[in-house]
């Protein structure tokens, strides 16, 4: 079980007092890599007009565009929330990036209120993302909400 208190803690020391939105992204999503048990990919999609584009991550190359409201990366945006998959071969419209993939994660990011993008998590394990990682990695997610409300990272 991760412990998400010192994860989450860690993650705000890094990104602290750095001005540099895709340097704290990359490092955030190098620290899911290393803490994380069985995930296969961990990264960031960001929107751009109405398409989520392809950030920092760690794991094999993935697609590059999704648009809002497909796979689950577009549908956890376009609904705003959460979305916790146990199965993603139950989940109509996954787009399969990593055929190891067996279930998945993914988180809205705000900047101002606003929709910036989505972390999405892989495992290739069934089940693997429980409450209390859905909760951890939502405070994981408010940690960066804070770094890209800070008016001092402003800089790409
Ligand atoms: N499975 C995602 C696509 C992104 S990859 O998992 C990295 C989806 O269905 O949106």
């Amino acid at each position: 079980m991760t412990d998400y208190s010192s994860l989450n803690a860690s993650l705000r020391s890094l990104v602290s007092g750095v001005p540099h939105r895709t340097a704290n992204l990359a490092n955030a999503a190098a620290l899911l890599w290393q803490e994380l048990d069985s995930i296969n990919w961990a990264g960031f999609y960001l929107l751009e007009d109405d398409l989520l584009i392809l950030g920092p991550f760690q794991g094999k190359p993935a697609c590059i565009e999704i648009p809002l409201g497909k796979g689950v990366c577009g549908t956890a945006a376009e609904k705003n929330e959460t979305v916790v998959v146990p199965n993603v071969h139950e989940f109509p419209g996954h787009i399969a990036c990593d055929s190891a993939s067996e279930s998945e994660i993914v988180i809205p990011i705000h900047d101002g209120g606003n929709l910036f993008g989505v972390l999405d998590i892989d495992s290739p394990e069934r089940h693997r993302f429980r409450d209390e990682d859905k909760t951890g990695l939502e405070e994981f997610v408010r940690v960066l909400e804070d770094m890209l409300n800070n008016s001092e990272n402003n800089a790409p």
